[in-house]
């Protein structure tokens, strides 16, 4: 379908995405758009962009936004994407943790995957630390990944992958928690239950009130924040602080600063932070 969007209806998107998620559309993004547009229109049969828009304005229960915000989300994502951070999950800060937890976390360590995309992120932080963690006095872990696209969500949760993808993830570490898959499986792997146990998937929108009955350790928001505004970042890294605990973890994408954003972290190295 080749679709009209006039510089009104960009205008009623990106301010409408902007308010919804907090994704921030700049000029530079309206072929973006107006391809990600077009493919959400011909799936509910929308005749127009306007009709499209008018739909989505008489809304009051928040549910058709969804489709909407699931084709907008940039959702690139690999396991042990920038090793870096893995190295230093399983160096220092769970070896600190672990003695923390000896000393007062009551047995406990939990993750946040914030912007878990399909779940690789989620299972990489859980595959390194159960690597990293002495497996006679194993602290209670659990790590939660969230995301705005329900999407993503139910392949983090399928939890099977193409082996184009599994196979970058070392060999001695693909045999302790895949599952090669057989027959019309073949071509997949599936992350074995002693990972996806410990790991849980739900909707999170970062505008919207946060809701946790626990605090975290760490926390991982990488390659989100570039998506939003200065002012959307300051308000989501001071959050964070808020439902970090003790001298808790934050690590974001290599390629994001927190330069120009006021928050009450500590520099540790470049893209990870401590409260
Ligand atoms: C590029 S992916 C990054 C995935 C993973 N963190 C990584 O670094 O590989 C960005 C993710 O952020 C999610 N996202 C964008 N806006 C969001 C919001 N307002 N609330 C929650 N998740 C959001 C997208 O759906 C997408 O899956």
């Amino acid at each position: 379908m080749q679709l009209d969007l006039t510089d009104r209806d960009f205008r009623n998107f990106s301010t409408l995405i902007y308010e919804k998620s907090g994704i921030n559309l700049h000029h530079g993004k309206r072929e973006l758009l107006k391809a990600r547009l077009a493919k959400v229109l011909r799936q509910f049969d929308f005749k127009s962009v306007g009709d499209y828009y008018d739909f989505l304005m008489q809304d009051t229960s928040g549910d058709a936004f969804i489709p909407l915000l699931d084709v907008i989300s940039t959702n690139l994502t690999a396991f042990l994407r920038e090793p870096k951070h893995f190295e230093f999950l399983a160096e220092t800060a769970v070896p600190e943790l672990c003695a923390a937890a000896g000393t007062g976390n009551a047995g406990r360590i939990r993750v946040w995957c914030a912007g878990c995309s399909s779940g690789e992120e989620a299972y990489s932080i859980a595959m390194t630390m159960l690597e990293a963690l002495p497996e006679n006095r194993r602290p209670d872990l659990r790590i939660l990944g969230t995301d705005i696209s329900t999407r993503m969500l139910q392949l983090a949760e399928k939890g099977v992958y193409e082996a184009s993808r599994v196979d970058k993830v070392p060999y001695a570490m693909r045999r302790q928690y895949f599952q090669k898959g057989v027959n019309r499986w073949k071509g997949f792997y599936r992350v074995k239950p002693l990972v996806r146990d410990i790991v849980q998937f739900r909707r999170l929108n970062f505008i919207e009130p946060f809701a946790f009955s626990r605090p975290f350790d760490i926390v991982f928001c990488r390659n989100v924040m570039i998506y939003f505004d200065k002012e959307t970042q300051e308000k989501l890294v001071n959050r964070f602080h808020e439902v970090i605990q003790g001298a808790g973890y934050l690590f974001i994408g290599h390629s994001e600063s927190l330069t120009g954003v006021r928050h009450r972290f500590r520099y540790v190295r470049p893209s990870v932070y401590r409260k």
